[in-house]
């Protein structure tokens, strides 16, 4: 059929026809990259960091009854830095270790609930009470520095629907022992780091 009819028009059309398939091709798959690229470039995690701490009781642990008394009150503010980027938290845990022992847990959303978090806004939990009392063993003394001030390290363990994601970070603070509820000075604003490794921890509340 195409050899009889070898017309230049033909010939030129079916040609331009393939050329612009391919050339339409390439276009999408440039396309297609850039846009998985822009969307891999352009997103960051979000931002945990402590900014008041401290703790109303603490001091009180005996080692004859082995029994630590606990109330930490913390301000934890949770950043989103991406331009174009939501969040949608959910079932977000606070947990805090004294010498690697965890002590407390408290939970900031539960699974049933979510906080929605626009691009570049930031979301503050204030006032986020961690107490109770719990049987514990310390392999060194449960005593505060000269300063009054104890290493609490935090463990911030969150879940964000829209990218299907848990994470988990860090917080290693230095909380200083309040005798009266009111003042929070003494404590430093602490960034929270990521985990890579998976701690042992179990998230289910257990007393
Ligand atoms: C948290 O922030 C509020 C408001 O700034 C402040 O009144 C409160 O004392 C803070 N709590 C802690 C634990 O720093
Ligand atoms: C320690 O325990 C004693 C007796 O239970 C109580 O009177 C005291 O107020 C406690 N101190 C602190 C700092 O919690
Ligand atoms: C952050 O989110 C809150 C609640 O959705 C909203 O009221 C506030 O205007 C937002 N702030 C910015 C800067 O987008
Ligand atoms: C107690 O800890 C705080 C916070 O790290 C520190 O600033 C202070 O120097 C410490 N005090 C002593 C006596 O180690
Ligand atoms: C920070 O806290 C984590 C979690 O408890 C702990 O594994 C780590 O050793 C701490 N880092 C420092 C420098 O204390
Ligand atoms: C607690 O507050 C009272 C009255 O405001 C003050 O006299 C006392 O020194 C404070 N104690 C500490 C440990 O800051
Ligand atoms: C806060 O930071 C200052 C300056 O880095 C430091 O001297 C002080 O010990 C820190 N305090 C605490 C409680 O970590």
């Amino acid at each position: 059929m195409f050899a009889t009819e070898s017309s230049d028009v033909k010939n030129t059309t079916h040609r331009c026809k393939k050329i612009c398939i391919g050339l339409l091709s390439l276009l999408f798959i440039a396309g297609a990259y850039t846009i998985f690229f822009i969307h891999m470039r352009g997103y960051t995690d979000p931002k945990f960091s402590v900014n008041g701490a401290y703790l109303n009781r603490f001091n009180n642990y005996t080692e004859i009854n082995h029994n630590l008394p606990y109330n930490l009150v913390l301000n934890i503010t949770l950043t989103n830095p991406n331009k174009k980027v939501d969040f949608e938290w959910s079932d977000t845990q606070v947990i805090a270790y004294y010498q690697n022992e965890r002590f407390g847990v408290v939970t900031l959303i539960d699974r049933w609930k979510s906080i929605h978090q626009d691009p570049k806004n930031t979301t503050i939990f204030q006032n986020v009470l961690i107490q109770g009392w719990k049987p514990l063993l310390f392999e060194e003394h449960v005593l505060p520095n000269v300063t009054h001030h104890y290493r609490i390290d935090l463990v911030i363990a969150f879940h964000d629907k829209i990218h299907q994601s848990f994470a988990e970070v860090t917080c290693n603070l230095t909380v200083p022992l309040n005798f009266n509820v009111t003042s929070c000075d003494g404590f430093n604003t602490t960034k929270c780091s990521y985990i890579q490794f998976k701690l042992e921890h179990n998230l289910a509340p257990k007393n």
